[in-house]
C-alpha cells in the first residue's frame, strides 16, 4: 500500500522566458528545456493546463541592454516578466502564476541584490525589491517568491503590497536557500552566470552545512507574514523539508534544481540509469518527505506520462 501518490497537481512547471516573437531556444545544460519568447509560452500554459498542472514559476532571460548596476529593470512595469505575467493571465486567467523577486536577473554584476564597493546591501535592497514584487502583483501574478534572501524582506514586501492594495497576493518565501553548485545550468539558462564570474552567494544563501539555520530563517519569516515556504535545492535536502513542515504547519515548497534536472537527464541519456524512472523516484520522494508542492523542470513529461 503506497502511503503517498505523486500527481500532476503536485507539481508547479518552471519556465524561463525570453524576449521576442515565436521563439524558442534550447538551454544546452539542460535536455528537454527551451527558453520561450511569451506567445511561446502560452502553449505551454494550455499543455500544463491539459496535463492538470496548476501553476508556472516564471525566470525571465534579460537582455544585457536591459541591465545595470541597480537592476531598475526589475520595476519596470512594461519587463519582459510583467508583460508575460500579463498576456498569459488574459488567456489563461486559470493558471496560478508564481513570480521571482530578486535583481539577479536585472543586474550588471549578477548579484540578488544592490552592491556597493563589492558588498551586498541588504537594506537598501529591500525596497527595490518591494518595487519589484508590487509590480508583479499589478501584472497579474498570484503569488510573489522572494529568492533573494536579503533579512527582513518578508516584511517589506508584505507592507508594500499591502499599501498598493494587493492583500490576496501570497508571499512564497525561499526560506532555505541553499548556496549551492546546483544552481549551475540554470545560471546559464538566464543569462546570470557570465554577470557572476568568479563571485558567490554565500553572504545570504545558507551553507549546505546548516540545518537548524533553515529553522531559524524561516520562523523569522513566518513571524514576517510568509505564507508559503520554499525549500531549495531539493534532493539533497530532503530532512529540511521534513523539518520546516513539521515544525510550521505551513504549505511548503521543494524546488527539484536546474543540477539536479541535469543529472538525471543527462545519466539517462548516457544509458547509465533509467532517466524516467528515477525522475518519478525523485518526485514521490519529496512528497514522503513533506512537500506539499514540487518545482520541477520535468512536470510537462511526469505529468503526461502520469495521466496514461
Ligand atoms: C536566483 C535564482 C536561482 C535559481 C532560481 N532563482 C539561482 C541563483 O541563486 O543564482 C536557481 C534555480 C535552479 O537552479 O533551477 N534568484
Amino acid at each position: 500500500m503506497a502511503e503517498h501518490r505523486l500527481s500532476p497537481a503536485d507539481l508547479i512547471l518552471p519556465v524561463f522566458i525570453c524576449p521576442g516573437e515565436t521563439r524558442s531556444e534550447p538551454v544546452p545544460s539542460m535536455p528537454g528545456v527551451e527558453r520561450h519568447s511569451p506567445d511561446r509560452l502560452l502553449n505551454v500554459v494550455e499543455q500544463a493546463l491539459e496535463f492538470g498542472i496548476p501553476a508556472i514559476a516564471l525566470f525571465p532571460v534579460t537582455p544585457l541592454d536591459c541591465k545595470s548596476e541597480d537592476g531598475e529593470e526589475a520595476w519596470n512595469p512594461e519587463n519582459l516578466t510583467c508583460r508575460t505575467i500579463r498576456l498569459i493571465k488574459r488567456r489563461f486567467p486559470e493558471i496560478g502564476l508564481i513570480a521571482d523577486v530578486a535583481l539577479d536577473p536585472y543586474t550588471t554584476h549578477g548579484q540578488d541584490g544592490l552592491v556597493r564597493d563589492g558588498i551586498v546591501l541588504n537594506d537598501e535592497t529591500l525596497e527595490a525589491l518591494s518595487r519589484q514584487a508590487v509590480c508583479q502583483a499589478e501584472a497579474g501574478c498570484d503569488i510573489v517568491a522572494p529568492s533573494d534572501m536579503m533579512d527582513g524582506r518578508i516584511r517589506s514586501i508584505r507592507e508594500a503590497l499591502d499599501g498598493a492594495g494587493h492583500h490576496d497576493t501570497l508571499i512564497l518565501s525561499y526560506a532555505a536557500k541553499f548556496a549551492s553548485a546546483f544552481y549551475g545550468p540554470f545560471r546559464d539558462a538566464v543569462g546570470s552566470a557570465s554577470a557572476l564570474g568568479a563571485a558567490d552567494k554565500k553572504t545570504y544563501q545558507m551553507d549546505p552545512a546548516n540545518g537548524s539555520e533553515a529553522i531559524r530563517e524561516a520562523s523569522l519569516d513566518i513571524a514576517e507574514s510568509a505564507d508559503m515556504l520554499m525549500v531549495k535545492p531539493g534532493m539533497p535536502y530532503l530532512d529540511i523539508i521534513r523539518t520546516l513542515k513539521d515544525a510550521f504547519h505551513l504549505p511548503t515548497m521543494a524546488y527539484q534544481v536546474s543540477g539536479e534536472y541535469a543529472m538525471i537527464k543527462a545519466a539517462g541519456q548516457n544509458g547509465w540509469l533509467d532517466g524516467e524512472a528515477a525522475m518519478l523516484e525523485s518526485l514521490v520522494c519529496f512528497k514522503r518527505a513533506g512537500a506539499d508542492a514540487i518545482l520541477t523542470y520535468a512536470a510537462l513529461e511526469v505529468a503526461a506520462r502520469l495521466g496514461r
